[in-house]
């Protein structure tokens, strides 16, 4: 991997990806066309993160979907270990897991392990992570998952429910394992060590809690790969069925796709915050975001600019989900009759539209916060 130059772990992605070689090192498959179809025979439509390839790998999508079609219902599994602020980032995969819960009208189940950037952070306390577990719950809450279907799961919370199973888990993991995968060393705290095998519980609570093996499905960026490796490898050890898996890429911080891996909260000027309000957000992408257009106008209008570098045309791929405006946005890119200054214009706009919604969908969310807490 270092020869590629870029890294993607679970605690570090730096570098210009190569996705193709992320699916052959960590042996996934990617979402072909078929897939696709079958997918939308039962959403009705295909999500823009699926027909840009956004969403573009998987491990045993095939299965889930065949389970689905005998109606034998999945459930949904992702999280987000609490260690600051939200960021645009943090949120694609919880808008596509979103649009699965409807769309499949299935459970979700949302870990907040709130030990895990305790456990890695030199700095963070645990104090740190509980505040911002709370403060994390309203940007999920705010996306509009259906109270009904979706339980929170926060370690610290549920230790009693979590624990034992984490152990069954640990047993079947050795040292020398979590070296392989996550390059861990003499060095590395226990707690760390251990973590994974807490990662691994939500992926077969719902069966232990129910009594009976059901299906799960894990959307996450690719990074956090390493831990459900090894929870697949474990699963069936414990005689329950491998958690399957849809990957996505990682949105580029506004320092260009080269320069940085993905969106970095400890990076604050070239992430763009739920809670920024309009202005941030102008002055950030107006200063910062890495542009592909021309050094003049003069320039720009006779060669165009390059989309594929450019951060603002990328973030739009994310979020601007009319696939004509997008493309109208590439070509007047590319021909030079879009200025880099209107493009990021489109952007701003298109963020800060949403970013209201959301930021009010955030304040409602504060009495919101028990009901998501699952309950025994
Ligand atoms: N380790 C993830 C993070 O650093 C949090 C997490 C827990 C998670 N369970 C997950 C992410 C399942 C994706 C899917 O934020």
């Amino acid at each position: 991997m270092e020869k590629k130059k870029f890294i993607v772990t679970p605690w570090e992605v730096r570098g210009e990806v190569d996705y193709n070689y992320l699916i052959k090192k960590f042996g996934t498959e990617r979402i072909d066309e078929r897939l696709l179809n079958r997918i939308k025979k039962h959403a009705s439509e295909l999500h823009h993160f699926l027909r840009r390839g956004i969403f573009f790998s998987h491990r045993d999508l095939d299965w889930i979907l065949n389970e689905y079609e005998k109606g034998n219902r999945f459930f949904l599994y992702t999280g987000r270990a609490p260690s600051g602020p939200v960021h645009m980032g943090h949120l694609v995969p919880w808008i596509f897991t979103k649009w699965l819960q409807d769309r499949f009208n299935v459970e979700l189940w949302f870990q907040f392990p709130d030990e895990e950037k305790f456990l890695f952070k030199e700095d963070l306390t645990l104090e740190d992570t509980k505040r911002f577990t709370l403060d994390n719950m309203l940007d999920v809450i705010a996306l509009g998952f259906d109270q009904k279907k979706t339980h929170f799961l926060v370690d610290t919370i549920h230790a009693n429910l979590m624990y034992k199973e984490a152990c069954r888990v640990a047993k079947k993991i050795t040292f020398s394992t979590t070296k392989a995968v996550f390059g861990f060393t003499n060095e590395t705290n226990i707690g760390s060590i251990f973590y994974t095998a807490m990662q691994a519980v939500p992926a077969f609570l719902p069966s232990v809690l129910r009594g009976k093996n059901i299906p799960c499905l894990i959307p996450y960026a690719i990074d956090q790969d390493a831990h459900f490796r090894v929870a697949r490898d474990v699963l069936p050890k414990l005689g329950f069925y491998k958690p399957a898996a849809i990957h996505s890429i990682f949105l580029p911080g506004l320092g260009g796709i080269m320069e940085q891996g993905k969106m970095s909260s400890s990076e604050a000027q070239t992430a763009i915050f739920t809670t920024d309000k309009p202005e941030v957000v102008r002055e950030k992408i107006s200063k910062f975001a890495f542009s592909g257009g021309q050094a003049t106008v003069e320039e720009h209008r006779k060669k165009g600019g390059n989309p594929d570098v450019d951060v603002s045309y990328q973030w739009l791929t994310f979020f601007e989900e009319d696939d004509k405006k997008l493309k109208e946005i590439k070509e007047n890119y590319k021909s030079g009759k879009l200025l880099t200054g209107e493009l990021k214009n489109i952007l701003i706009e298109k963020l800060n539209v949403f970013l209201k919604e959301h930021q009010k969908k955030r304040e409602k969310a504060k009495d919101q916060i028990e009901k998501f807490i699952f309950k025994e």
